[in-house]
């Protein structure tokens, strides 16, 4: 573990840990607010992540940004990144082996953030932070609380893309974050 971000980050340039190296353009370490008392945590870079080498910048980016401004959050003021920091090719699900390879660096993000509440975007996110005995269907929208953290899974904004019923349950779940959020900050 790294006690702070210059050495995290050199310690993932040119990482080869895993396959999702080979095809990648650029890591998609994370982005925003490193003292975030909120991080939102997906799946793994899309195409335009990889090229932008930024997390949710591409469609499933703009429908979050889309919910970030109903809900009167900002971008600058959150932290967020994957499970996995590369590419899948074709966006498949990262394998076990490859999120197993990444997840210290996220758990490593995690330590030096301390963030109060984590939302865990889809079950690849639920998956690998909570266990793989929880599902995202009978778990989003309820605290699970861990370690001093507060989780709230939900959707992964690309379901929403998929299933336009998903949206209501999505924009429930961020209601009671922002709720917990607000809570905290005051
Ligand atoms: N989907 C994710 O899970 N993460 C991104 O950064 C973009 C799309």
């Amino acid at each position: 573990m790294y006690n702070n971000w210059e050495e995290l980050e050199n310690s993932i340039k040119n990482c080869k840990k895993c396959k999702l190296c080979i095809e990648r353009k650029n890591i998609v370490f994370g982005e925003g607010n490193k003292k975030a008392n909120l991080m939102f945590i997906g799946e793994g870079p899309g195409a335009d992540e990889d090229i932008q080498g930024l997390p949710f910048v591409g469609k499933a980016g703009q429908l979050m940004d889309k919910a970030f401004q109903g809900l009167g959050i900002k971008r600058q003021e959150i932290y967020i990144t994957n499970i996995v920091k590369c590419r899948p090719p074709l966006n498949r699900v990262p394998e076990d082996n490859e999120a197993e390879a990444c997840l210290n660096y996220l758990r490593n993000q995690v330590i030096l953030i301390k963030p109060k509440i984590i939302v865990l975007l889809g079950s690849t996110a639920l998956k690998n932070i909570l266990g793989k005995e929880y599902s995202i269907t009978l778990s989003r929208g309820n605290w699970i609380e861990q370690k001093g953290i507060k989780y709230m899974p939900t959707w992964h904004p690309a379901a929403l893309l998929r299933d336009e019923n998903k949206k209501v349950e999505f924009w429930k779940d961020l209601k009671q974050v922002v709720e917990k959020y607000n809570e905290i900050n005051y």
